[in-house]
């Protein structure tokens, strides 16, 4: 990358495509290790040899390699869309109800809730996404149908659904969330009952997308609050910093300083095996690969967003 050249020029002349036939490469060996996530047993049938990258830039390009078309169990990446639209619904009140620091534990902690009265750390571990859950909830009577319908205008196909199959393997395995969940309501964070709170977070985390569609569906992040396509608001230019600024501090967990250190991009994991990252005025990428490092993010896709940032010279520092 020539230092001088600005982001819009670069992006307009990179030769992404090969880059990610390059890093597709690159990662090879790591994809299929790692451990695909096993607490949710229906997440636990995915095959651990998949590898898939997308990249979507603001002047409206798409590049893939892999398996970028295959949809997948989005989890946790799901919080960043309930987060928008609960933002939306409360606007900066939200903050009363949850925190905005990262929480140095993992992203399905009870301690922490326990010492800190249950306000969540922040809205991208379980706890707070529970919070989040709860405000939109609170905000309409079609909330499932109303997250659904954002998610495929967000990423422009209809097709996408979630997977009760997942949706329901989580439930029944999901005593850590309902943990957490009545644990919160105890404290009155909660004002809808917990089933119908964790009901949609199930369905919410049960969103399958392809890395094609949550590049796509990104882009309102890359894009100062705006549509790539149509150019209209989907949140305030505010709104959005904001929403990447949580991404880099908290979206992926206690790993989040690792992760920034290494790629240096606002990014949400999921333990599904996806990661979507942000490149704010330039594109979003997106990646997968089931198989998991210790802390729960994807161990191939780690490193293909590290090799992205370094090869292109595309970070937020
Ligand atoms: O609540 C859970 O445990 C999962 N539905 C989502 C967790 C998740 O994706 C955390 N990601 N790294």
């Amino acid at each position: 990358m020539n230092p001088e050249e600005n982001t819009a020029d670069l992006v307009a002349r990179f030769d992404f495509a090969a880059t990610l036939a390059r890093i597709a490469e690159e990662v090879r060996d790591l994809v299929g290790q790692g451990k695909v996530a096993a607490y949710i047993p229906r997440l636990a049938e995915v095959p651990a040899d998949r590898f898939g990258m997308a990249v979507a830039t603001l002047d409206g390009r798409v590049f893939e390699v892999g398996d970028a078309a295959t949809p997948f169990s989005i989890q946790s990446i799901s919080k960043v869309f309930t987060l928008t639209l609960a933002l939306e619904a409360l606007g900066g009140d939200l903050w009363k109800r949850v925190g905005r620091e990262p929480s140095g534990s993992a992203f399905n902690s009870l301690v922490q809730l326990e010492r800190e009265s249950g306000i969540p750390r922040n809205p991208l571990i379980n706890a707070g996404a529970h919070v989040v859950a709860d405000v939109i909830l609170s905000s309409t009577p079609t909330a499932q149908a109303d997250l659904l319908e954002f998610v495929r205008a967000r990423a422009d196909n209809r097709a996408i659904v979630m997977d009760e199959e997942v949706a329901a393997s989580e439930r029944d395995a999901g005593f850590r969330n309902a943990a957490l969940a009545n644990f919160i309501r105890s404290f009155r964070n909660l004002d809808n009952p917990v089933e119908r709170v964790l009901d949609f977070y199930f369905h919410q985390c049960a969103l399958q997308m392809s890395c094609l569609d949550l590049a796509r569906a990104f882009l309102y992040l890359a894009n100062r609050g705006r549509c790539q396509r149509s150019g209209q608001s989907v949140i305030s230019a505010e709104r959005a910093k904001r929403i990447n600024a949580l991404m880099l501090t908290c979206g992926t967990y206690d790993a989040a300083g690792e992760f920034a250190f290494r790629v240096g991009l606002p990014a949400k994991s999921g333990v599904g095996g996806g990661i979507v990252a942000v490149v704010p005025n330039a594109l979003t990428l997106a990646v997968w690969s089931p198989g998991l490092d210790e802390k729960g993010n994807s161990l191939a896709g780690a490193a293909a967003l590290d090799r992205f940032t370094a090869l292109t010279g595309l970070s937020i520092f």
